[in-house]
């Protein structure tokens, strides 16, 4: 009998975590959008946060979950990320994952906002996603299929089963990948904001291609903003990890004034969409923001990528403070799945950023990401793993259309969203978002692959799709909880809670 063939779209934690898995039961091949050494997760400083210390529990691990989730959480899915995660973790330390040990050979653990202990097991200091992909991908050459520079254009779904995936190269051919199991790992959307700690290459293509194909979409409304993004002169988009704050660094103004004082019970570790609703505030009101990093011992030492960005940009780090702003940083909503990954269509998975499981809530736990990616990639891999029937793999012949669409300019994209859906929201600048949008062809029929649009054209496709489910998801949501704040609503309503805004093109359309 031949192997069952899997495709995973993305090249993040969750896409290698899965091959690991799954290559010598199965015939894998990951697709990716740029090349293997550019995802979220290879940008990933702080760490992965799990409760191994003597006096943590994962109960306590839960709690702080929810609490930093605002209680939009799903429990059962956030129980089963810390809890599965604790034990995931210490295999990964006992297999020989190289983390940071103190002189007694145990996990340096770090701590970071709204966590309640020291958690957070980290590598190389504050290069932890890079260490984790080089874990799991030496370990998988010459085992399994990469294919680079393929941009998702469409999920091919066949009588309600998605059988593969349309693809397009950097030359605009198209190509056709089938298989038996097609998963989404691409990543949230934080590329589709001016301002963000993402790749760039991350722009909503997941959470695009699985709402033209019909799948449920969720929680589109809620997108961290990382308090601390490195200002620079350009437009790169550096992240100074919370694990600075971690280990005593404090935020001031340029009068040395501390500006969390007063504002919540943690300070400088409270809860992200806090803290930057609290940074955004003061630069509004014309003041500069600064990480005091006087009281962080040895520094370099323990920020080696961070001190390294500073004196890229010319940043004397060395003098005790680093200038910071928030940016666009993970997107807790996307493609709605069960607690395996299966998303509302047959053949069709989704794991990590680009899924919701509901896992964060309104906002997710510092280092919960490489977590969840851990996490759900092995539960998915253990599901997969059990034989199932196969979807039939006819597929139909692809007519092309031409079409004359007008698109705008990527940084038009992302000037617009940081402006009208950023950090704070209402009903007006919601409006204007859509107001511009409307101005554009915005595709959501399934097959997009039937227009000859180029790569730029499609990847535009996809960020205009995602930001209008983005920008509608967060004007009907009347409350403010979590990292989604309404100027016009701002307290967050018991009736809210637990109610989940989502997307079906089949059913209700944007
Ligand atoms: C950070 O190091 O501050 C980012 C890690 C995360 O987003 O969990």
């Amino acid at each position: 009998m031949s192997k069952p063939t899997v495709l995973i779209v993305g090249a993040g934690l969750s896409a290698f975590v899965l091959a690991s898995k799954l290559y010598e039961q199965a015939e894998v091949t990951i697709i990716t959008k740029k090349s293997m050494c550019e995802s979220n997760s290879i940008r990933a400083q702080g760490g992965i946060a799990a409760a191994i210390a003597k006096q943590d529990h994962w109960r306590w691990h839960l709690k702080d979950t929810c609490e930093a989730g605002r209680h939009h959480n799903n429990l059962h899915a956030a129980e089963i990320l810390v809890k599965q995660g604790q034990q995931l973790v210490k295999e990964l330390l006992e297999q020989g994952f190289p983390a940071d040990c103190k002189e007694d050979g145990l996990p340096q653990l770090g701590k970071e906002g709204a966590h309640s202990y020291r958690r957070i097991v980290h590598a190389g200091g504050d290069q932890t996603g890079k260490y984790l992909l080089n874990y799991y991908q030496s370990a998988l050459i010459d085992k399994i299929n990469i294919k680079e520079n393929q941009l998702a254009v469409d999920c091919i779904v066949e009588d309600g089963c998605c059988i593969g995936i349309t693809t397009i190269d950097t030359n605009d051919h198209y190509h056709t990948y089938l298989a038996d199991h097609v998963v989404l790992a691409t990543g949230g959307a934080g590329g589709i904001y001016e301002t963000t700690t993402n790749d760039r290459t991350v722009t909503g293509d997941g959470i695009a291609i699985a709402y033209r194909a019909g799948a449920i979409l969720a929680d589109l409304e809620f997108i961290q903003f990382h308090p601390t993004m490195l200002v620079t002169n350009d437009a790169s988009n550096e992240l100074v990890s919370e694990a600075v704050r971690g280990e005593g660094a404090v935020l001031i103004d340029q009068n040395g004034n501390r500006i969390m004082e007063g504002k919540h019970e943690r300070l400088d570790l409270a809860p992200r969409d806090v803290v930057s609703r609290v940074i955004e505030h003061a630069l509004h009101e014309g003041n500069s923001i600064y990480l005091d990093i006087s009281s962080v011992r040895h520094f370099k030492q323990r920020f080696p990528s961070i001190s390294k960005a500073c004196e890229k940009h010319n940043i004397e780090w060395q003098n005790g403070k680093i200038p910071v702003k928030p940016g666009a940083h993970f997107t807790m909503g996307g493609v709605e799945t069960d607690l395996i990954g299966r998303t509302s269509i047959a053949g069709l998975y989704a794991i990590g950023e680009v899924a919701c499981t509901h896992v964060h809530g309104a906002n997710r736990l510092a280092s919960n990401s490489l977590l969840e990616g851990l996490v759900f990639a092995t539960r998915l891999a253990e599901a997969l793993l059990v034989p199932v029937s196969r979807c039939p793999s006819n597929v139909r012949q692809v007519i092309s259309k031409s079409v004359a669409i007008d698109m705008p300019a990527i940084d038009k994209v992302q000037v617009k969203m940081s402006r009208h859906v950023g950090i704070n929201r209402e009903a007006s600048s919601l409006k204007e978002m859509m107001n511009w949008l409307d101005r554009y062809t915005i595709m959501k029929e399934p097959k997009l692959r039937n227009y000859s649009l180029t790569k730029e054209e499609c990847e535009m496709q996809h960020m205009l799709l995602t930001a209008e489910l983005i920008t509608k998801s967060a004007y009907q949501r009347k409350e403010s909880r979590g990292a989604h704040y309404r100027i016009d609503f701002p307290e967050s309503s018991s009736e809210w809670q637990q109610n989940y805004i989502r997307w079906n093109s089949y059913k209700q359309g944007v």
